[in-house]
C-alpha cells in the first residue's frame, strides 16, 4: 500500500464506525500560548476534552501534520523526524478503552492484514483492565508489558492539558532485527548488533491514550468532565511496516525526495553512511521546512521562526557536505509539493511564498 492508501483507509475505517473526518489543523496552535507547535492529532481538540467547547461529534478523525522540535539533531538515523503525519481517532466523552483497543487491532488485522502474532502491548503499571482487554482480544499475556509514567503516560502537549495513561501496540520486526538480548522487548535500550544505533526490533506503532486527567500550570490535575479517548499512530512509521522496508527514508514518503537529491548531487543514496546520513537530512528538513512555510512561519530569530530558521540551516550545512552550493531546497520543495499538495493542498496554494 502507498502512504497516500493507508492514511486514506485509516481515515475510512473511522468513519465507517461512526467517525467524524477532521482535517489536519495548522502546525501553528490556535488558542495555545504553551506550545510553539502541534505536535499531536488532540491538539486541535483539547477544548473537547475539557468540556469548554462543544464537538461537532463526539467520535472524530484525522490526520494531522505534527512537528516535534526536540527530534532535530537526530534526524538522518533511521527512525527520527521533525514532521510526521499523526493519524488518530477520538472519543469525546463516548467509549473509552475497550473500544479503542478492539478498533486497533481490528484496523491492523482485519484492514491491513498484518499478523497478529506480530504485534505486543505495553500498558501502564495502574492499569491491570487495559491489560486484561488486550488479554480478551487475543494478546498473550507474554506479549503484554507492563511500563511506569516514562513511557505509559501522556500529556500534556504543552504546559497545560489533558493527559492520561496510556498503552502501545509495537510491531515485533523479528529477533533477527534486534540487540540479541535475552530480555529486549518493546522501549529495548541496547544497542542494534554491530552499531551504535539503538535496538529497532520493536517499532512502536500506535498510541492509545485513556484521557482522565487536566495537568494543571502548577502540576496540579483535576478529572476531566468524562473518561475519552485519543490516539496517534505515525503513517510513517506504518508505511515503513507496510512496506517492509528498514527505515522510514525507504518508504514512498521520502524515495521520491531523496531521488532528487540523488540527481542534484550526481551521488549513489545508501553506500556511504556519512553522504546517506546527510541526504536524509537535506530530504526530511526540505519537507518539513516547507510544511512550516505553508502554515505561514518564516525564519526569524525566536520561537517558530527560529525552529524554520535552525532546519534550513541544518539542511544547508548537509547540502554543502553533499557538494550543494547554490540553492537546492526549492527543487526538493516542488517533489514535496506534487506528492503530498493533494493530501495539504496549503503546500500547493502557497507555492509563491515558499519558492
Ligand atoms: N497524543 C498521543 C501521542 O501523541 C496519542 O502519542
Amino acid at each position: 500500500m502507498t502512504s497516500d492508501q493507508i492514511r486514506e483507509s485509516f481515515l475510512k475505517y473511522f468513519e465507517s464506525k461512526s467517525h467524524l473526518r477532521v482535517s489536519s489543523s495548522s502546525l501553528i496552535p490556535v488558542g495555545d500560548p504553551t506550545l510553539l507547535l502541534t505536535t499531536a492529532g488532540m491538539v486541535q481538540f483539547k477544548s473537547y476534552f475539557t468540556g469548554q467547547s462543544e464537538p461537532p461529534s463526539k467520535r472524530l478523525t484525522s490526520s494531522q501534520k505534527s512537528f516535534r522540535v526536540v527530534d532535530i539533531d537526530e534526524v538522518g538515523d533511521d527512525t527520527h523526524l521533525t514532521l510526521f503525519e499523526m493519524l488518530g481517532n477520538f472519543s469525546i466523552g463516548d467509549y473509552f478503552k475497550k473500544e479503542a483497543v478492539i478498533f486497533a487491532l481490528d484496523f491492523f488485522i482485519s484492514v491491513l492484514e498484518l499478523p497478529k502474532d506480530n504485534f505486543v502491548a505495553t500498558v501502564h503499571h495502574d492499569d491491570n483492565e487495559t491489560a486484561n482487554i488486550w488479554k480478551d482480544n487475543g494478546i498473550p499475556t507474554d506479549k503484554i508489558f507492563i511500563f511506569g509514567d516514562e513511557d505509559n503516560w501522556w500529556g500534556p502537549a504543552g504546559l497545560e492539558g489533558p493527559c492520561g495513561p496510556c498503552s502501545e501496540l509495537h510491531y515485533d520486526r523479528g529477533a533477527e532485527k534486534g540487540c540479541g538480548q535475552q530480555d529486549c522487548g518493546p522501549n529495548c535500550s541496547y544497542l542494534q548488533k554491530g552499531s551504535d544505533l539503538l535496538c529497532d526490533r520493536y517499532v512502536e506503532l500506535w498510541n492509545l491514550v485513556f484521557m482522565q486527567f487536566y495537568h494543571h500550570i502548577d502540576g496540579t490535575r483535576t478529572t476531566l468532565p468524562s473518561p475519552s479517548v485519543d490516539t496517534g499512530l505515525g503513517l510513517e512509521r506504518l508505511a515503513a511496516v507496510m512496506q517492509d522496508v528498514k527505515s522510514v527514508f525507504d518508504t514512498d514518503i521520502f524515495v521520491p525526495l531523496l531521488n532528487t537529491i540523488v540527481k542534484i548531487t550526481g551521488l549513489e543514496y545508501g553506500i556511504d553512511s556519512n553522504s546517506t546520513y546527510s541526504m536524509r537530512v537535506v530530504a526530511e528538513h526540505a519537507r518539513s521546512a516547507s510544511f512550516l512555510l505553508a502554515d505561514g512561519v518564516v525564519p526569524g530569530n525566536e520561537g517558530r521562526g527560529y525552529v524554520l530558521r535552525r532546519i534550513i540551516r541544518r539542511a544547508i550545512r548537509h547540502g554543502l557536505k553533499l557538494g550543494l552550493n547554490k540553492p537546492f531546497l526549492g527543487e526538493i520543495y516542488r517533489v514535496v509539493a506534487s506528492q503530498m499538495g493533494v493530501a495539504y493542498p496549503e503546500l500547493r496554494q502557497h507555492q509563491d511564498f515558499i519558492l
